[in-house]
Order: C-alpha cells, then structure tokens, then sequence
C-alpha cells in the first residue's frame, strides 16, 4: 500500500524555531515550536544576531522533537520544505544551509518557501480550502491584503506604507513600559478598558485604498502619554498587574484603532471583490478583538471567516509544510545553490 508523503517543514525566519511533519496534503504530525520571547525580552525586541546563534544552537533539538512526536524517522522523509524570504537575514541562512544539507543526505528534494505564502495559507490546514478568497496578513513585519484566486494567483491588493500592525503593538507596549512582544500585554489589558477614551485620526494612505500606515498611531500614543502624564517618554515601570485606567484605556483605545484600521480595508475589498472567505493570519491574527469583529464583518457578506487557531498564528514549520508540500507535489524543487531573501514581496501588486 502506498503511503502519502511526508515531508519537513522548517521556519527560522524570526524569533521561533520551528520544525513540523506533514503526511500528504494536510495530514499534521507535529508542529514544534521553539520561542526565543525569554532571550530577546530584556532588548524589547529581536536582536538579529542573536536569533540567528539561537537557531543554530536549537535547530537539531527541536527537529528531534518534531520527528519523536510524530512517531517517524528520517527515513521516512521524502521532501523538505523551509522558509527561505523574507526575514531576517542570518536567522533565514541558518535554516536554509539546515535544510538543504538534510535534503543533499537523504537524497529528497527541497523546495523554497515564501514565509507569507505559509501565514496566507496557513488557516487551510485547519479549514477547506476555498477560492477565491481576500487574505490579511498581519504579524510583526508585515501587514497586506490580498486577493487569491487559487494557490498560483495571488495578487496584493496593498500593504502598510511604514510599520506593520504587529510592529506598533511591540513599539507602543515599549513605550509604556509593557515589554516584548506587545500584543499579548496590550490585548488583555484593553480588554477592560474604554476604547473611546481616546480618539486618533485616521492615516489617508495616498498610494491606494488598501494600503496601511501605523507610524502616526505609534506618535500620536506617545503624545497622549506625553501629555496625560507630563513625563518624558519611555514610560517606565508600569507592570502589567499594576496597570492604571490611563493605560488600560489607551491600550483599547490603541487597539480599537488598529483593529478599525484593518477591516476597514477589508470591508472595502469585500465589497469590491467577490469573495468565498475572508482569511485572517499571521500573530497579530491571535488578537481577540480583530478574531471576533472580523468573524461579524464576515457575516456582512455570509462568507466563513477563516482564522488559524492560536498556535498557527505564531510562526510555524505546519504552514510552511503546508505550502512545501504542494509546491513538492508541482514538482517546484529548489537547487542545492538556492539563495535566501531578507525582503521580497510574495506577489504582484494591483495596478
Ligand atoms: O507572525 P509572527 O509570529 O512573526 C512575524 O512574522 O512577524 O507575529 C508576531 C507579532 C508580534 O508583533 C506580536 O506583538 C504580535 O504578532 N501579536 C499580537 C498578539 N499576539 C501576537 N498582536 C496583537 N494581539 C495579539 N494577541
Ligand atoms: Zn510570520
């Protein structure tokens, strides 16, 4: 009896190392996830150099893992699939030479994945399939909206002009001396704040309808600390527990706008496209407040909307083993002499 491919998914891109076993097209064996939040915490952000030795070190470990969990060996591997643009730099070379001389010992072939591509996907290992669809990618470094036809066409209908989404929950939980990452931290605390005890104004994006920009949002908080408080900013020292309303409000006030933001630009994509689903992916698609307002916006247009749960939000090896193995499955294989890209945009953009 012929059993279905499994293959390996590796991500190195950021701040997780992750390795995850796939059988055939959405069979998930395992998806482990090594996070590097504790080394990176004490900088408030990731330090490059540092993840890259950190992926180095874990790369082996959290393979074994992945491979013990999901009760096979390296010889029942028939293909390879990792994460090789965008990132950065020195965290994608490490899994990249990773892969490819696994791939170059077991005699399989490697495939290149756009990390994107597997946050787009990525709610596909959990839900049917279903096109066309818009996408919103949202994490730490990106933020855009698409419109997928089937698996080979995609087409970026925009993206943010400056910071991501994910980016401003890190910088303004710096600011209020809330920690690394942000968006965990901010996300509960707003949760029991007023989101209208402060107004900000919404960014005009002049390059397009789609396109996003959260760089004002992040000053226009650290006015309102400026002049709440009549402190200099970073404001230091206001530990989660001992949070006040001023921070509980603005953290919902922060993120009703950033939330507001997003789908209002999807909204207007769906009325303008014809849509079967609204996709929601990537780690800022672990916040409640845009889960639950982009499930009602969904209901709008009597579409399903399609989030990952919590642990394929995050950066995953499941979403790049996903795409791996279909790309696998085209016979997309990538020379040994294959390259990584710390910036590359995953499709073409809408005239
Ligand atoms: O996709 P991801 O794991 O890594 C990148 O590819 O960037 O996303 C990480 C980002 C961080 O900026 C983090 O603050 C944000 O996702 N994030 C959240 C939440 N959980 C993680 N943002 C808002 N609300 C959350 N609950
Ligand atoms: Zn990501």
């Amino acid at each position: 009896m012929n059993q279905e491919p499994i293959i390996l998914g590796f991500d190195t891109s950021c701040d997780e190392t992750s390795v995850a076993v796939l059988q055939g097209k959405k069979k998930l064996l395992s998806n482990v996830i090594s996070s590097q939040i504790k080394l990176h915490a004490p900088f408030g952000g990731v330090v490059p150099e540092l993840a890259s030795r950190s992926h180095l070190e874990n790369l082996e470990t959290v393979l074994n893992a992945a491979l013990t969990q999901a009760g096979v060996t390296l010889k029942d591997i028939s293909g390879i699939a990792v994460t090789a643009m965008p990132g950065l730099i020195g965290c994608l070379l490490v899994g990249l030479s990773y892969a490819k001389s696994l791939a170059y010992s077991l005699k399989v072939p490697l495939t290149t994945v756009h990390h994107l591509k597997g946050h787009l996907f990525s709610p596909f290992l959990e839900h049917e399939e279903t096109y066309p669809f818009l996408g919103l990618v949202v994490s730490g470094g990106h933020t855009a909206l698409y419109y997928v036809e089937n698996f080979d066409s995609i087409t970026c209908l925009g993206e943010t002009v400056d910071d991501a989404a994910g980016e401003a929950y890190d910088k303004v939980a710096k600011l209020l001396g809330l920690g690394f990452p942000g968006g965990p931290v901010i996300d509960k605390l707003a949760r029991t704040g007023r989101a209208d005890a402060f107004k900000f104004t919404r960014a005009k994006v002049k390059k397009g309808p789609y396109y996003f920009s959260f760089s004002g949002l992040k000053t226009a908080v650290s006015l309102v600390v400026k002049k709440e408080l009549s402190i200099p900013s970073p404001l230091v020292g206001e530990g989660q527990g001992l949070a006040s309303d001023f921070i509980k409000n603005l953290a919902a006030s922060f993120q009703h706008e950033v939330v507001g933001s997003l789908l209002e630009k999807a909204e207007q994509a769906l009325c303008e496209k014809s849509c079967k689903a609204f996709v929601i992916a990537g780690g800022v698609a672990a916040n409640s407040l845009l889960r639950s307002q982009a499930q009602e916006l969904a209901l709008k247009f009597s579409i399903p909307c399609l989030i990952p749960s919590f642990k394929m939000c995050t950066d995953n090896g499941a979403m790049i083993a996903y795409v791996g193995a279909q790309q696998l499955a085209q016979g997309q294989y990538s020379p040994l002499s294959c390259n990584a890209f710390s910036s590359l945009p995953l499709a073409i953009q809408a005239p």
